[in-house]
C-alpha cells in the first residue's frame, strides 16, 4: 500500500474497529482518541499523532491471543526501535502480562505493516499504552493518561481538573497512582515491572 495521511489511515481504523470491537471497546476507544487529542493540545503535542495512536491502541483486542502474538512474531522488526526498552521486555517474556499487554505491541505492528506508519512515538504509544515505561516520550504519556481517564472509565472525581491543570509528568504520575489503587482495589495482580516504575517515581 501506499502512503496515505494520518487522518486517512484514522478514518479507516475508525470503521473497522466499529465492525471488529464490542460497542463498549469501540466506544472507549473514541473516548481515549478525543482525550488524547485534548491533553496533546494543551501538550503542544501534534493532535492527529494522538487521535490515531488512541484510536488504534486497542483494534487487536478483536483477535485471539494466538493472533495478536503470530502479528507480533511476524512483523517485530516493526518495533525493534523499542528492543532496549525495558517495558517491552517484560511485556513479551511473562506468559500472564503477555496474554494481557501483547494487544498493544501487536497494534502497533499493524499500524506499521499494513499502513506504513513509521512515526516512532505513534508506534510506542500504542505498544507501550497498557505497561506504562518512564522513558515515555510526550505523546507516548499523553495516549497512556488518556487510556485510564477518558470520560467512559470508572474514575477518580477529580481525574478532569488533574486532566486540565498538572503538568505532563505529574499527570502520569497521577495516572499511574489511579492505575495502582485500581489494581490493589480489584484485588487483580498488577504488572510487576509498572508496580516498579511507580516505587521509583515515589521515592524520587
Ligand atoms: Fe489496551
Ligand atoms: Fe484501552
Amino acid at each position: 500500500m501506499d502512503y496515505i495521511e494520518i487522518p486517512e489511515i484514522a478514518s479507516i481504523i475508525e470503521k473497522e474497529i466499529a465492525c471488529n470491537l464490542s460497542p463498549k471497546r469501540y466506544a472507549h476507544s473514541r473516548s481515549t482518541s478525543e482525550t488524547a487529542v485534548k491533553l496533546a493540545e494543551r501538550f503542544g503535542e501534534d493532535r492527529w499523532a494522538a487521535h490515531l495512536a488512541g484510536l488504534s491502541h486497542d483494534m487487536c483486542r478483536g483477535l485471539s491471543f494466538e493472533e495478536q502474538n503470530n502479528l507480533v512474531n511476524k512483523h517485530r522488526a516493526c518495533i525493534a526501535f523499542l528492543s532496549e526498552r525495558p517495558s517491552l521486555a517484560a511485556i513479551l517474556s511473562d506468559r500472564e502480562y503477555r496474554e494481557k499487554m501483547i494487544h498493544g505491541p501487536a497494534a502497533a505492528c499493524s499500524l506499521c505493516y499494513r499502513f506504513q506508519v513509521r512515526e516512532e512515538s505513534i508506534l510506542e504509544a500504542v505498544a507501550l499504552h497498557s505497561i506504562a515505561d518512564d522513558a515515555m516520550s510526550p505523546l507516548a504519556k499523553i495516549v497512556y493518561i488518556a487510556d485510564k481517564l477518558e470520560p467512559l472509565r470508572n474514575r477518580s472525581a477529580d481525574a478532569d481538573e488533574k486532566m486540565q491543570t498538572l503538568d505532563l509528568d505529574s499527570l502520569f504520575a497521577y495516572t499511574l497512582a489511579s492505575v495502582v489503587r485500581w489494581f490493589s482495589e480489584s484485588g487483580k495482580p498488577l504488572c510487576p515491572y509498572t508496580a516498579e516504575i511507580y516505587s521509583r517515581m515515589t521515592k524520587s
